[in-house]
């Protein structure tokens, strides 16, 4: 399971590490995985639980969700949520939504914002 996300202005990752339209799971010293999700400029953070049955989403890769067309597809059961938002546009838990962490671009890396409120 999930802990809580590390605090404000941590360093995720570089920018360059995400592809334009992919994803990148970020482990972290004390455990907590964090899904990136990146369209154009804007990056998108998530904590890496699916809301189907509480597991990380990356079944078969441990750096990366499968993704398409702006969407995550969690590998278990094939739930399937948007970049922008998490929300689950179809699947098991359709209606529900990944839990946000708020992400910024700092001269070329990906950080945790002012804001997290996932816990
Ligand atoms: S655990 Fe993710 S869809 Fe079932």
């Amino acid at each position: 399971m999930n802990g809580a996300p590390p605090p404000a202005g941590s360093i995720v990752c570089a920018f360059a590490e995400v592809a334009d339209g992919n994803s990148h799971v970020v482990t972290f010293a004390d455990g907590f995985e964090l899904i990136v999700v990146r369209t154009g400029d804007a990056v998108f953070g998530y904590v890496n639980e699916c809301k189907h049955l509480q597991v990380g989403l990356n079944l078969l890769d441990d750096h990366a969700c499968e993704t398409n067309a702006g969407t995550i597809l969690c590998q278990y059961h094939y739930a399937t949520y948007r970049f922008e938002d998490g929300y689950c546009i179809a699947g098991p838990c359709q209606g529900d939504s990944l839990t946000p962490v708020p992400l910024a671009v700092r001269a070329g890396r990906i950080v945790i914002a002012t804001g997290s409120a996932a816990k």
